[in-house]
């Protein structure tokens, strides 16, 4: 009997696993909207203790309070570090998942100085920020680099973007951070 319920559990679990295979398969070839998506895939490694080491490097010398925002937070890993780090800063997440931007929404709960926004980061107002941290995709660089130039006014931003570069922004340091086939290097800008 524990054989058969074992088998049974094992094959379900396949049979949805690969029946998700199917869907992204079918999604990637039929929805340009869902290929043009970055996935959710927290920064990690190399990458992630860069972003996190320059800009606190950022906010350490700051005398004014600092409104830092990461488009497409996931469920907050960068600004979570940040944010316990740097009470007296500002710390914006903005998620258009349900269940991702509620994760990190949770998670920020007791962080007074972070607030999580469920809304396509395209409709958000960029102008007030001072620095942006951003992990996206390829495909979406030259769309974002557009908006940030858009939403800028007179102060200075400073935007960190992992190993995707942003065309059309002036580029003011390039870490190269390595090996790894799909993500690497944290590209560096001011405007
Ligand atoms: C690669 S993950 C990066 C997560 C996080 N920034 C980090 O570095 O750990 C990209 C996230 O962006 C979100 N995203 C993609 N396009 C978005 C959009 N237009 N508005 C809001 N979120 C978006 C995805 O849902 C995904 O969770």
């Amino acid at each position: 009997m524990f054989v058969f319920c074992l088998l049974l559990s094992i094959n379900i679990v396949c049979f949805v696993l690969l029946g998700w295979i199917w869907y992204i398969i079918i999604k990637l070839y039929t929805d340009k909207h869902f290929r043009e998506c970055p996935p959710y895939v927290p920064s990690v490694g190399l990458e992630k203790k860069v972003i996190i080491e320059s800009v606190s490097e950022v906010l350490k010398l700051s005398a004014k309070q600092m409104i830092v925002v990461d488009p497409g937070c996931g469920f907050g890993g960068l600004i979570i570090t940040l944010a316990k780090r740097f009470p007296e800063h500002k710390f914006v997440g903005i998620e258009w998942g349900g269940i991702v931007s509620k994760i990190a929404k949770i998670r920020t709960n007791k962080l007074k100085n972070t607030q999580i926004l469920k809304q396509d980061f395209f409709d958000y107002d960029f102008s007030k920020c001072d620095i942006i941290v951003c992990f996206l995709m390829d495909s979406l660089m030259k769309k974002f680099g557009e908006k940030i130039k858009h939403d800028h006014k007179e102060t200075t931003q400073i935007i960190f973007s992992n190993s995707f570069e942003i065309p059309g922004l002036p580029l003011i340091k390039e870490i190269k951070t390595g090996k790894n086939l799909f993500f690497k290097n944290v590209y560096i800008y001011k405007l």
